[in-house]
């Protein structure tokens, strides 16, 4: 069946694919983008994360195109890597801001429609950083290990509500994000993959997919590594 789905930061890398992915199952997706536009297939609502009335219109706007958001992908973020030494307070809160209260601000847009409707998915896109921490990366691991403590909370606040929170954590995926990587880290993060590749960001999007569809019905507050074995362990 149809549902109405709405992806944060779909313009482009992991969060286009995603969106790609529920269009092609037949679902009826917007994507959030800020000025860059969204896959074809797709419809495209503007949203900054970091403005709560920013994403209140692009649900507006995608409720009145889709119906209310049955599916959420919050997958909107950015990174900002420095040192401690160098990593001013803002530097440290405006990656907080992007990754983990823009999702918050997602979420909770979202529970009210979902929770009238007694169904919802909501999928955070978090990252191995989360509990593997990476240096010159406190306030992007930070942020990504805290969407698993929300993630879970949420699991418990609304499963009696038929709505599944989850939390998928990519290793090394090919996007602009990682095209920034110095050849120096790739070379070791190749090194620490097991699958001795990186990852299309389409690979992730099929255990998006799956999470948000029927076969995962039981499935909630799990965090599924998307990593080619990188972090296994933690
Ligand atoms: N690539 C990896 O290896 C990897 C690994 C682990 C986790 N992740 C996570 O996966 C997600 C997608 O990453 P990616 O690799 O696809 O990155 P990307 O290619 O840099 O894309 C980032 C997306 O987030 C959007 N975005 C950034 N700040 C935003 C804001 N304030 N409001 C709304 N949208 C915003 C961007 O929109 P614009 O086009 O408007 O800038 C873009 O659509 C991120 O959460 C990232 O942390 C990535």
């Amino acid at each position: 069946m149809s549902r109405s789905v709405l992806v944060t930061g779909g313009s482009r890398g992991i969060g286009a694919a995603i969106a790609r992915a529920f269009a092609a199952a037949g679902d009826r997706v917007a994507a959030t983008h800020r000025g860059s536009g969204v896959p074809d297939g797709v419809a495209g609502v503007r949203c900054d994360v970091t403005d709560e009335a920013s994403v209140d219109r692009a649900f507006t706007e995608a409720e009145a195109l889709h119906g209310p958001v049955e599916v959420l992908v919050a997958n909107a973020g950015v990174t900002d890597d420095t040192l401690l030494m160098r990593m001013d307070e803002k530097t440290f809160t405006r990656v907080l801001d992007a990754n983990l209260t823009g999702a918050y601000r997602a979420a909770r847009r979202a529970v009210g429609p979902m929770v009238r409707m007694r169904r919802g998915r909501m999928i955070f896109i978090s990252s191995v950083s989360a509990y593997a921490g990476a240096a010159g990366q406190a306030n992007y691991a930070a942020a990504k290990a805290g969407l698993i403590g929300m993630a879970r909370s949420l699991a418990r606040e609304l499963g009696s509500r038929g709505i599944t929170c989850n939390v998928v954590t990519p290793g090394y995926v090919r996007s602009d994000m990682t095209d920034r990587i110095t050849d120096a880290r790739r070379a070791e993060l190749m090194r620490q993959i097991p699958l001795g590749r990186t990852a299309a960001p389409e690979e992730v999007a099929d255990v998006v997919t799956f999470l948000a569809g029927p076969r995962a019905a039981y499935v909630t507050g799990a965090v599924v590594p998307v990593d080619g074995g990188l972090a296994m362990g933690h």
